[in-house]
């Protein structure tokens, strides 16, 4: 079997491809990306030497570097390949909706074309919106309320038509937060954990009680594969962590693993526009199908830590250039 992975070099997308190399022997990987400020090739360094991985540098925007990317044929292709970060949205949407929407109907498009057997379309517990109380289910009405998560909503809503219309065999997961190694320092998680070792000051937004589902990137990564082996095509499948907590509390826990102090280090910053107030999802559905997070909370933020602690080569050079300039824009008026 070969499966096409797009966004292969950004943070999921990385540890579903080290997944797959690992886990299912008789696959190849054929990684379509494009590079852009997130694609890191460092977050599949050594990947590069498995025979049975091919780089293909490009846009999924692009239809001629999709059919490069299919070369002869694919079994599968797992869409990753994604603007997301919302405060980025906030300041120019206009990326996310190229790559979101467009890109997924470029794919879309090529898996009808060439009668390619499954479509997974990547997707996030944020296009259902702010949910004040309960789980989100899949058959839930979608209430995007950010250019990030409407954009998402575009794509998951183009890839359901085309089962729709064309009985394109499509897929869509809808995961929680994540977090994990090789994630972009832009991210709460992984920018407080490296501001704080750098003994840096980290921004919470209003009152930091804002509250999300927190999931391992590995598990995050098994429920997509999971989902793209056993799940019904036509149907959304939550990937949820069952763990919510608020920012305070995340925030609590990283200062103090970082030797670091509230009163000195966490500084509250005026709050994001929109800011959806809490998410939670039911993943009864996908868990009918046998899967379930498998770290503790506990577990995979400390992991996570000693990550970042340990691996300082790998997010020094993120944290500048562009980065840098997106961080004033982002902060320095707040
Ligand atoms: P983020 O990692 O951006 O994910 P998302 O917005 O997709 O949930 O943010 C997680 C939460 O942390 C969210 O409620 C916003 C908050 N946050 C801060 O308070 N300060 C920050 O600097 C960042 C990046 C996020």
């Amino acid at each position: 079997m070969r499966w096409l992975v797009t966004g292969g070099l950004g943070f999921i997308g990385s540890n579903f491809v080290r997944l797959v190399l690992r886990e299912r022997p008789g696959v190849e990987v054929v990684n379509l990306d494009a590079m852009t400020y997130a694609g890191n090739p460092a977050n599949l360094a050594g990947v590069e030497e498995d025979g049975r991985y091919r780089f293909v540098k490009g846009d999924i925007c692009d239809p001629a570097a999709v059919k490069e990317a299919i070369g002869n044929g694919v079994d599968a292709i797992v869409n990753f390949a994604a603007e997301t970060h919302v405060d980025r949205s906030i300041l120019d949407p206009e990326a996310f909706l190229r790559t979101d929407i467009l890109g997924t109907h470029v794919l879309l498009e090529a898996v009808r074309e060439r009668g390619i057997a499954r479509f997974l379309q990547v997707s996030t517990d944020e296009v259902y919106g702010h949910v004040a109380e309960g789980d989100s289910s899949e058959t839930d009405a979608l209430h995007p309320r950010s250019p990030y998560s409407a954009s998402k909503a575009g794509g998951d809503l183009q890839a359901l038509a085309y089962h729709t219309t064309f009985a394109t065999p499509v897929l869509v997961t809808r995961g929680s937060n994540t977090y994990g190694p090789y994630q972009y320092p832009e991210k709460l998680i992984p920018l407080f954990v490296t501001n704080l070792i750098d003994d840096r000051e980290v921004p919470v937004y209003g009152d930091g009680l804002q509250i999300r589902d927190w999931i391992y990137v590995d598990d995050h990564a098994r429920g997509i594969l999971h989902t793209l082996e056993r799940g019904e095509p036509g149907n959304v499948y939550n990937v949820g962590g069952g763990n919510p907590r608020t920012n305070m509390e995340i925030t609590r826990l990283l200062v103090e693993d970082c030797g670091r102090s509230m009163e000195t280090h966490v500084k509250h910053v005026a709050d994001r526009p929109g800011h959806d107030r809490r998410y939670s999802v039911n993943c009864a559905k996908l868990r009918g199908l046998g899967w379930q997070p498998l770290t503790p909370f506990e577990e995979g933020i400390v992991a996570t830590i000693a990550w970042y602690r340990a691996n300082e080569a790998w997010w020094r050079p993120l944290k500048s250039g562009e980065f840098l300039e997106y961080y004033k824009r982002q902060y320095a008026h707040r």
